[in-house]
């Protein structure tokens, strides 16, 4: 099977096609809980983890990433490589209102030093994961979120040269990958999710996210992870229910493949193996993500593997995982009541 031919980033070799998509747990990540649910899911054979989204702030502690130390060479003892996804602050400190690119409501408009500041806490997140022994970072630039929401019309009414037309509205993602590459050796993969559709009036269209996907490679970036939807549209588009068709997006990363050079990853509801090798053989992306029938089955990779798909605890799509995290609590599974 396609799926289990390894493939190269960049001179990173990854054992198969398949990673874990990052999924928020609210284990914390230093505790030996988030320890052994990400070891369970390495041992599972995936070829590569990308772990939940965390801040980048958080990269100003040391005791914290020291920590993370650990997790990262308890991964690398499978055989699994460990990219962190990184996502920007969009905190004021001192205020209960939230950056944007524009001023409405709870949110203020970044300013040039606010934008400035992102740039230098993800250098600096990035070049801590790098210390670390991580095999590269992924920019979280998807699902509505602050770096989401400039490259969006829905949501950038900026007039300045991060507001207006595309170039301007991309040009915050393209800096940070710039600012990250000119401080980062080559060989230190760097890879960029997106939704490519927004699915919102007005909202981010596959055109667009083609033209942002050239500009991302030309930037430095090494593998682009395509998914879709925003993440507080209240109908869970990003995590596709059971009504949706499986491997979802995978037409949004074929679209995306044909107009760059370097890898892409299709995420989306490619919870059956046939439906991965499908997407693969089609030539749709290069790798496929699996996000929650890794929480329903860590062993999902190995029971393919050894042909034994019929045992897989399937996962359901009743989205119970993502509601749960919505709230602010800890991850649950309806079908696994064992994540560790
Ligand atoms: C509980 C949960 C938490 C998630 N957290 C993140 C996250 O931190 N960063 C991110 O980019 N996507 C996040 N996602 C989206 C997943 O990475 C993935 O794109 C989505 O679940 C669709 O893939 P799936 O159908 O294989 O689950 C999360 C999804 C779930 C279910």
């Amino acid at each position: 099977m396609k799926l289990f031919d390894p493939l190269d980033i960049n001179g990173l070799l990854i054992k198969n096609r398949i990673i874990m998509a990052p999924m928020c747990t609210h284990f914390d990540m230093t505790s030996d809980r988030a320890q052994s649910y990400y070891q369970k899911r390495a041992d599972g054979g995936v070829g590569l983890i990308i772990t939940e989204s965390i801040c980048v702030n958080k990269f100003s502690d040391n005791v914290f990433i020291d920590k993370l130390r650990r997790f990262v060479e308890n991964i690398h003892l499978y055989n699994t490589k460990l990219f962190i996804q990184l996502v920007l602050s969009d905190d004021i400190p001192g205020s209960a209102k939230k950056l944007a690119p524009y001023s409405f409501g709870q949110y203020q408009q970044a300013s040039i030093s606010d934008i400035e500041l992102c740039y230098k806490q993800i250098i600096n997140a990035a070049l801590a994961c790098k210390k670390i022994g991580c095999d590269g970072i992924e920019i979280h630039g998807a699902h509505g979120y602050f770096l989401a929401q400039f490259f969006s019309k829905r949501t950038n009414f900026r007039i300045d040269k991060y507001g207006g037309c595309i170039n301007n509205r991309m040009r915050f993602a393209i800096e940070c990958v710039r600012n990250i590459r000119n401080n980062i050796e080559e060989s230190f993969i760097i890879s960029y999710r997106f939704s490519a559709d927004e699915f919102m009036p007005n909202g981010v269209t596959i055109e667009e996210s083609q033209q942002l996907a050239f500009e991302l490679q030309n930037a430095g970036i090494n593998i682009l992870h395509v998914s879709a939807g925003i993440g507080t549209d209240g109908e869970y588009r990003v995590t596709p229910n059971a009504n949706q068709p499986l491997g979802v997006f995978s037409d949004l990363a074929n679209s995306i493949k044909k107009v760059v050079r370097i890898p892409v990853i299709s995420v989306g509801r490619i919870h059956t193996p046939e439906v991965a090798e499908d997407i693969l053989v089609h030539d749709k992306s290069d790798f496929v993500a699996i996000g929650r029938a890794l929480i329903a089955d860590p062993n999902w990779v190995r029971k393919v593997a050894t042909n034994n798909s019929a045992s897989i605890n399937r996962c359901i799509a009743c989205n119970n995982c993502i509601m749960k995290i919505s709230r602010g609590d800890e991850l649950t599974c309806k079908v696994n009541n064992n994540l560790f």
